[in-house]
């Protein structure tokens, strides 16, 4: 009976953000970042070999849906599957289950490429350690090194040109206080994906090349808040790293405005509930949605002002 691998892993929401690449092919940053992982959202995936000479391609489904060979999502799974097939002749079978929107700003590609990966170790019996799961992974999506891992996740930027040296690794800390809330302004795709959304970032925004030393500092003041359990610090810092990121975005030409009125509206009622003394702060990604960093403590303060948020316990699941 023909093999199957399968793999599952979840979608993690960057504290301290990926933006630009220094090598476009290998997913190589010019920043190191930092996340956290939500279990209970993700991906699962089960990759088997085609053994049919008829079969030409590769058959791909998202969510029980076989995809055109034409569509782009199936095209990147097959153009990643490039690295791994045994002679040109030999194609895949992959099914997608994501329980996240696609595209919708969730980094469904994170869990996508490292579910992926997972399931390729898994058919080929690799047993491949976590740095070299997270390197391969790096190759399909950049954010995909990062979502391994539960909990928090480094990504180191690396320096080499090869790109050995630029992997994720999981920062060993439980928070169990620690929640994230999903504010969902819009699910519909993105107009400018995250990959060609960072390149237009780093070819035109003067702005821009500010950003690699803030975002390696603010890496650093994370996970030092995250070592001393410093909310405030982290919530901060992981606020004004998402709109440093935005402003790039915003001053690049054609400008990149992922951001809808109620994103907006949201923004200000944060602000307004943090000078009524709530510890909240927001991230956001390349989509119009909100993420919000809170303690436990103030869940019952923060699902009174937002009605259809859906709060996520990353260290008690
Ligand atoms: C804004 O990992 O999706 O979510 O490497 O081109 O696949 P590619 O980009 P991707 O970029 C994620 C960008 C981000 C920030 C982050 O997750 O760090």
């Amino acid at each position: 009976k023909n093999k199957i691998g399968s793999g599952s892993a979840p979608v993690n929401i960057a504290l301290s953000k990926y933006w630009g690449k220094r090598d476009a092919t290998l997913n190589l940053p010019t920043n190191g970042s930092l996340s956290i992982s939500l279990p209970g959202l993700g991906t699962k995936t089960q990759i088997e070999r085609l053994e049919s000479q008829n079969q030409q391609t590769d058959l791909v489904s998202l969510n029980g849906q076989r995809l055109d060979q034409d569509n782009a999502f199936a095209k990147r799974v097959s153009q990643f599957l490039n690295y791994f097939r045994e002679t040109p002749q030999t194609f895949f079978k992959v099914d997608t289950e994501n329980s996240v929107p696609t595209a919708a700003g969730l980094a469904s590609s994170a869990s996508g490429y490292a579910a992926l990966v997972l399931a390729l170790n898994d058919l080929f019996a690799w047993n491949l350690d976590n740095k070299s799961l997270s390197l391969l992974a790096r190759l399909g999506s950049g954010s995909a090194s990062r979502s391994l891992f539960n909990g928090f996740a480094l990504w180191h930027q690396g320096q080499q040109a090869d790109g050995l040296d630029s992997y994720a690794e999981a920062i060993d800390t439980t928070w169990p206080e620690f929640c994230v809330g999903l504010l969902e302004i819009d699910v519909k795709q993105k107009p400018v994906s995250s990959t060609q959304g960072m390149q237009n970032t780093v070819e035109t925004c003067a702005l821009y090349q500010a950003w690699p030393q803030q975002a390696n500092q603010d890496m650093q003041t994370i996970l030092q808040a995250i070592k001393d359990h410093d909310f405030a610090t982290l919530g901060k810092t992981a606020e004004h790293n998402a709109l440093t990121m935005h402003a790039t975005m915003i001053a690049t030409w054609p400008p990149i405005v992922y951001w809808q009125p109620e994103s907006v509206e949201a923004m200000h009622k944060i602000w307004r509930l943090r000078e009524q003394g709530v510890a909240v702060y927001f991230t956001m990604d390349a989509g119009p949605n909100l993420k919000l960093l809170f303690l436990e403590t103030e869940k019952p303060a923060i699902l009174q002002a937002f009605k259809q948020i859906k709060i996520l316990e990353p260290f008690k699941s």
